[in-house]
């Protein structure tokens, strides 16, 4: 190649890069993941040889099976209880809740009990436990004493050795996405679905069942065995942060295969296809404290139920910050 060839490219790309660092800003307006966090200084799960023997790790190494094959244990064909939709935790909580920015358990251990907006009080892990088994799981959880709710906090607890209490690890949970300046907008959202989706979670959000059909090979995004209207990836926003770090099935935190507009987009998709409703009219007791992308009034400002659902929610948080 050339000299004068290579030196052109080389502008090209500096070019590219101040271009998109003097765009970034004007965009940034909430505490947000950086695009490409350094990858050493997230949080990574602790080495499965410090599980020890004894009944203590026999407990923990419980916990982790049934959060990588809870269909298998709980869903409609399960071995212990048949009250659940049939995912297994690890479909939202990847790598049995190990990977950075897959929505791990990295940060539970160190954080639990704790204030939670939604209850309006504290909660514990096994609550919380619960609230995913009847939110995203859509179902019943198993009693708060049971052998599984014990085995699947040891495993948390476990999971959080080494973090600090009352930190939560950066790395931890679902990465936070900055706002788009405009709604997020399902049309988009379908399309991208269709390209780079359906091979996998079907051309009907349904999913695949492996051959047992004690669980899914590919989990359902809506439909019937879907999470429901009261569930964390049923907020937007929510969603977008998983997907965009996750998805498609490979990509992870250092390879990003989506823009964050598709991710929203996407969501709004996702989020927009019938799916079980569940009202558990208990939640957010102080209206104040819903986040803005809470798709269901009462709502402390007078946007309609479509603009929590969508966006564009800057307007929603520059009112918020006016009271
Ligand atoms: C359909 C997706 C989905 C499934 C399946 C799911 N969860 Fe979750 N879970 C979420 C989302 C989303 C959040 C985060 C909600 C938020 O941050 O607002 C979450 C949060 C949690 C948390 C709190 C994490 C923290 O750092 O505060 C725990 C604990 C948890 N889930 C346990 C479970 C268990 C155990 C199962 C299986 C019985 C399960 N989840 C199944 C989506 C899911
Ligand atoms: C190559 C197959 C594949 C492709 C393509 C793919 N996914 Fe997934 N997806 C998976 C698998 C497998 C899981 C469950 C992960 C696990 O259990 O380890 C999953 C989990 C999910 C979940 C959480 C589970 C749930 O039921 O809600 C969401 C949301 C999701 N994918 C969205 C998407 C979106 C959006 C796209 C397109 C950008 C996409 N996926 C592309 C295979 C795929």
């Amino acid at each position: 190649m050339p000299a004068v060839t290579i030196i052109i490219i080389v502008a090209l790309a500096a070019g590219e890069l101040l271009l998109h660092y003097m765009r970034a800003p004007s965009r940034r307006v909430q505490a947000t993941t950086p695009a490409k966090p350094p990858a050493d200084s997230l949080w990574q799960a602790p080495d499965s040889i410090s599980i020890t023997d004894g009944p203590e790790g026999a407990l923990v190494r419980y916990g982790q099976d049934l959060i990588a094959r809870t269909g298998y244990y709980f869903g409609p064909a399960g071995t212990i209880d048949r009250r659940q939709n049939g995912l297994d935790c690890q479909n939202c909580h990847l790598k049995a809740g190990r990977q950075p920015w897959g929505n791990n358990f990295g940060g539970v251990a160190s954080t639990y009990p704790k204030f939670k907006e939604r209850r309006g009080g504290l909660e514990s892990i096994a609550q919380r436990i619960a609230d995913c088994f009847q939110r995203s799981l859509n179902g019943e959880a198993p009693d708060s004493t049971s052998r599984e709710v014990r085995a699947m906090i040891a495993y948390m607890q476990w999971l959080g050795t080494g973090v600090s209490k009352g930190k939560k690890p950066a790395g931890s949970g679902i990465a936070v996405l900055s706002f788009m300046d405009r709604a997020a907008d399902p049309e988009k959202g379908k399309r991208s679905y269709e390209t780079k989706c359906s091979r996998c979670h079907g051309p009907n959000g349904e999913g695949l069942k492996d051959n047992n059909a004690r669980t899914y090979t590919y989990p359902p995004l809506w439909g019937d065995n879907s999470y429901n209207t009261a569930a964390g990836f049923f907020r937007v926003a929510r969603l977008a942060g998983f997907i965009r770090y996750n998805m498609p099935f490979g990509a992870d935190y250092r390879t990003m295969e989506l823009s964050a507009d598709e991710a929203w987009d996407l969501s709004a998709f996702i989020n927009s296809q019938p799916r079980p409703v569940r009202d558990f009219p208990a939640d957010w007791p102080d209206i104040s404290l819903k986040p803005v992308d809470y798709p269901f009034g009462p709502f402390i400002d007078s946007f309609p139920a479509e603009t929590h659902k969508f966006g564009p929610f800057l307007p929603i948080m520059q009112a918020h910050q006016r009271h």
